[in-house]
Formats: structure tokens, C-alpha cells, sequence
């Protein structure tokens, strides 16, 4: 399976299966009404430095997709949201766009003023496997270029590829990595 259906894939089962989890944190927030509150709703500044960038509030719309012709959409959506709220962005994992395939649907959050950018890369690409050699810091520095990253996060994401045949199954290392990346590329 090539990256591009598997990045389909990912979005596609969302679409159409069951993939809610057990339980939903949101339901153990409980919002206590207060009637005679005593404040100004203008008094209240949400703002916050989250990671050196001033958010509007702090909230970052975590790593989703990349990848295939259809994530292009939904990045440019979330995009044009995060901007338009004035809170964070990162994008799904990079591995694809790093090697040429639709690297458009990832640098495509360029076209939107969104106050603070992380790239994406998994651990799994931070050593040697099976599907490939390892990503090398120019690598890291090109996902991080193609969008404009203030920051690049690596996901942990050994279960995710040991539940996939074609999945990177090789762990040793990638706990480590070699790499000596990346903070406030963006000036
Ligand atoms: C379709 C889909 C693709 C994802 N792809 C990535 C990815 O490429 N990189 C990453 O770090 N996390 C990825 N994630 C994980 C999310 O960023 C998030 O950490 C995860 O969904 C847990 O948050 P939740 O419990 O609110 O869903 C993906 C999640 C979904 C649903």
C-alpha cells in the first residue's frame, strides 16, 4: 500500500466507521452556572504564549493529515480556521510531503496567517527500517521549510504501525533520534 492511500485511509475509516473512543474527557468538564458572576466578560484575556507564539486562547488543532490529493481541503479548512481564531496548527505527519508526494497539502497552511506552525515527523522515521533509511536532519529542516514550522513534533507512534502489515515495525533508537532540531525557524 503506497503512503498516499494509507493517508486516505486514515481519514476514510474517521469518515465511516466507529473510531469514537470509550470514554469522552469532555463530559468530565462540568460548567458551574454562576448567576451573579461580579466580572466583566471584556475583563477576561484569553491570550497566552504557548511555545513563544501568542495564541488568542491556548489551543492547538492537533497533527491530522497530508499526504493525498484530498488532505489539501482539509488542511487549507483548519487553516483558515486557526488563523481566522488566532490559535495553533500542526499538520499530519510530514514523511510524505518530505518525499515529494503532494508536498502541496501540507505547505498549503502558508497561505494562512496561523500564529503558531509544528511540523510533523514519526519516530519510527528516526531509524532504520524495513521501508527505508532513516530521516536525516536536512530532512527534519525540509519538513520543517515546506511549512514554515516554528516546531516540528515527533510522534510515538509504535502501536499505530505495529497494527499495520506494512507498518514500521523497528523501535530500537527512535527514542533517541539523532537529531539536534528545531526551535523558532520561523522568524
Ligand atoms: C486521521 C488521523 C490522522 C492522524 N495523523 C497523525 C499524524 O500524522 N501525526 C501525529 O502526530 N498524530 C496524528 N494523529 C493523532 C492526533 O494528532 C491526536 O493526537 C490523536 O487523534 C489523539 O487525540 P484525540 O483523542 O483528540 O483524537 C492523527 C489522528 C487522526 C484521527
Amino acid at each position: 500500500m503506497t503512503i498516499r492511500s494509507r493517508k486516505a485511509d486514515h481519514i476514510d475509516i474517521c469518515l465511516k466507521e466507529r473510531v469514537a473512543p470509550d470514554h469522552c474527557y469532555w463530559d468530565d468538564v462540568k460548567l458551574v452556572h454562576n448567576a451573579m458572576p461580579e466580572i466583566d466578560m471584556d475583563d477576561i484575556d484569553m491570550t497566552a504564549d504557548v511555545l513563544g507564539r501568542k495564541l488568542a486562547f491556548p489551543m492547538v488543532v492537533t497533527a491530522i493529515t497530508g499526504g493525498f490529493p484530498g488532505a489539501k481541503k482539509i488542511n487549507s479548512n483548519i487553516a483558515e480556521a486557526c488563523a481566522e481564531l488566532g490559535i495553533g496548527m500542526g499538520v499530519g505527519s510530514e514523511r510524505a510531503g518530505v518525499k515529494g508526494v503532494d508536498p502541496e497539502t501540507y505547505s498549503v497552511i502558508k497561505d494562512f496567517d496561523v500564529p503558531l506552525v509544528i511540523g510533523n515527523v514519526g519516530a519510527p522515521q528516526l531509524v532504520k527500517q524495513k521501508s527505508g533509511e532513516p530521516f536525516t536532519d536536512e530532512m527534519v529542516k525540509a519538513a520543517a521549510d515546506l511549512i514554515d514550522a516554528d516546531y516540528i513534533a515527533v510522534h510515538l507512534n509504535f502501536l499505530q504501525e505495529v497494527i499495520q502489515p506494512e507498518g514500521d515495525h523497528n523501535a530500537p533508537g527512535s527514542g533517541t533520534g539523532s537529531a539536534t532540531w528545531l526551535s523558532g525557524t520561523r522568524s
